[in-house]
């Protein structure tokens, strides 16, 4: 969910739907807001899109104030209705509550306060909060006293953030796990989920730490623990250009940030290559030895970022003989995970803030593994809580199905795989310096596929009808297949499906009947030639089935030729570092699909680009 809270002298109602809508990404299945105004608090909200919210404003206008708070929220207690959006008020009305995250203890505490003649109007363990600063407010008179009391009383996840009629100019907020931060401006001062929300105003921020409560007035910002006490914190400069979080001139955020893939790869790469071609991570903070004495690595993320964990484990075994497994950071720490002090465990994620992955890496830390964070958020929870982290500089991304992050994080994996083989020293030395040279030139390769894309956008386009597309893929070819499939779900809502293609005959091969779309991504002739013949075999045995071929494959791939339905070319490149260029149509094909059946290319249905909750 997203999250706002303004004090100032601005109008508190169009700070906050600004800034709500700069974070529409992390979740969009209602919004709400409330303003204080003249002693007392009036709050709109409205089940579907942040435009649904806007409408009911000019139907029914809030009074105009200068201090505010507003949600837009991805729902898990309580289906997506006006009842259950936030803010939640309580029974007065005086006191108005936004939450991210889940109340754990939400049931014991509802029954207590139905006890105490509480009305609870909502299915949301969030309302038991309003009620419960109510109560607290009355004894102490100070809603950020109230706010630590109601917080040691909670359980779970989450980010809180409060208004109350009679402190008219105090916003309240509270941290556990969920992010917040806090910008400071002149005689202003800013709550959010993430800093795109006020970046308009003031880039002057502070990160909260956990378990902390921020009481934000014109005039400064207090922070403290759940008890009171004063909290160090970090203040910070946000860099970000504004500008990077608008469309610029694209119909949607996801074409915009298809197309600034070369620059996204070049900028991962900036400073981490020498003359030489040696790598300097120097940012790794994890010493030499450390790594030298590595035994096992262990990569934990989720979605997209888990298919460039899959393709890291081909690159780090390769290059550094090291076994390493990749795991659902969901699944991780219900398995007991064997890990110790020689465990490296590698968590990557856009956001920073998937609490599966978290949970993960907490989990590994405990058991005294080194944690590395590959992560595009600067001062996220994820790279705040691990040993280390090497940040991928896609900038911000903004449309849910994930694009220029995942192959940024497919460079910071073999910037990682290659470092690794370079401090520890294998016979793979020379491929090493030669692979970092072509790693060097990718950005101008995936340009390169970017100028070729239209006949993938026409053929997508003559697809639309289609209701099942197969991927197949080997070696780092099937991650890609994955990442393919997932786009096409999240995107266009198809029945599609990526298998490694040697498992085809073992059972998929049966959902081959003619007529059906199969794309087909084909490793490098050069190189593992067995690999590829193999691949070819799978193409002919699904064509001699009915199947329409699409077939990716490296420019000067004659083989494939009298195979393929569609032909997509990509540039050569070592077999390892192909998914740097093969993912690319399969982004360009999944968005036009969505396109061509009228979907929401940025915000597809149910997903959310950032999910705070296990
Ligand atoms: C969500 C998004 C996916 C993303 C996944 C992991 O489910 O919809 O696109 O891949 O989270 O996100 P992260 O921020 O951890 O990379």
């Amino acid at each position: 969910c997203g999250i706002v809270g303004y004090v100032g002298s601005q109008s508190a109602l169009d700070v906050v739907l600004a800034g709500l809508k700069r974070l529409e990404y992390r979740g969009y299945d209602s919004a709400g807001v409330a303003v204080l105004a003249d002693g007392s608090l009036a709050a709109a909200k409205k089940a579907g899109k942040l435009a649904n919210l806007e409408k009911e404003l000019v139907d029914r206008p809030l009074p105009a104030g200068a201090t505010g708070i507003g949600h837009t929220r991805w729902a898990t207690h309580g289906g997506p209705t006006d009842t259950n959006a936030h803010p939640h008020l309580d029974n007065a009305g005086r006191v108005a509550v936004v939450h991210n995250g889940i109340i754990e203890n939400f049931a014991a505490l509802r029954e207590e306060l139905a006890g105490r003649g509480h009305v609870l109007a909502s299915e949301t363990d969030t309302e038991v909060v309003s009620h419960l600063l109510a109560e607290e407010y009355s004894a102490s008179g100070d809603l950020a006293e109230a706010m630590r009391l109601v917080c040691r009383r909670l359980e779970g996840a989450f980010t809180l953030v409060a208004a109350h009629a009679d402190e008219p100019d105090v916003v309240v907020g509270a941290r556990r796990n969920s992010p917040l931060v806090v910008g400071v401006g002149e005689g202003e001062a800013f709550l959010a989920s993430d800093v795109s929300a006020f970046i308009a105003h003031t880039r002057s921020a502070i990160e909260l730490g956990q378990d902390q409560v921020v009481e934000l007035r014109r005039d400064g910002v207090t922070v403290t623990d759940f008890d009171g006490r004063p909290a160090d914190v970090r203040h910070y400069h946000v860099d970000w250009d504004a500008s990077a979080a608008e469309k610029g001139g694209y119909d949607y955020f996801m074409l915009k940030e298809i197309a600034e893939q070369p620059k996204a790869v070049a900028d991962t790469l900036l400073g981490r290559i020498g003359a030489e071609g040696q790598l300097t991570l120097d940012e790794l903070r994890i010493p030499p030895q450390v790594l030298r004495m590595v035994d096992k690595v262990v990569i934990v993320a989720c979605g997209t970022a888990f298919h460039a964990g899959l393709i890291a484990k081909y690159a780090i075994e390769h290059w550094t003989r090291i076994p390493c497994e990749v795991e659902l950071a969901s699944e991780f720490r219900y398995r007991d995970p064997i890990l110790d002090a020689r465990s490296l465990v590698i968590a990557i994620s856009q956001s920073g803030e998937t609490m599966d992955t978290l949970m993960a890496l907490r989990h590994a830390r405990e058991q005294g593994a080194t944690v590395l964070a590959i992560c595009n958020t600067n001062g996220s929870t994820i790279p705040r809580e691990s040993d280390a982290v090497l940040y991928t500089h896609a900038g911000p991304e903004v449309a849910v199905a994930s694009t220029k992050a995942f192959l940024t994080q497919l460079v910071a994996c073999y910037l990682v795989a290659l470092y690794l083989g370079q401090v520890r020293g294998t016979k793979w030395a020379d491929e090493i310096l030669a692979v970092v040279r072509d790693l060097a030139r990718i950005g101008e390769e995936v340009e390169r596929v970017l100028e070729t894309m239209e006949p993938v956008r026409e053929l997508a386009r003559s697809l639309a009808a289609h209701d099942t597309v197969l991927f197949l893929g080997r070696h780092v070819g099937y991650p890609v297949a994955l990442e393919g499939a997932l786009k096409l779900k999240e995107l266009a809502y198809m029945h599609a499906e990526g298998f490694a293609a040697g498992e085809l005959k073992h059972g998929p091969i049966a959902l081959i009947e003619p007529g059906l779309p199969v794309v087909v991504v084909v490793p490098s002739p050069r190189g593992r030639s067995v690999l590829h013949d193999k691949i070819v075999s799978n193409i002919q045995e699904i064509r001699a089935r009915g199947a329409r071929t699409i077939v990716i494959a490296e420019e000067g791939d004659e083989a494939v030729v009298p195979y393929a339905d569609h032909l997509v070319r990509v540039p050569a490149t070592p077999t390892l570092l192909q998914p740097l260029v093969a993912t690319v149509p399969l982004q360009v094909f999944a968005c036009e699909l969505a396109t061509a059946r009228g979907n929401e290319v940025d915000q597809p249905r149910n997903l959310a680009k950032s999910v705070t909750v296990e």
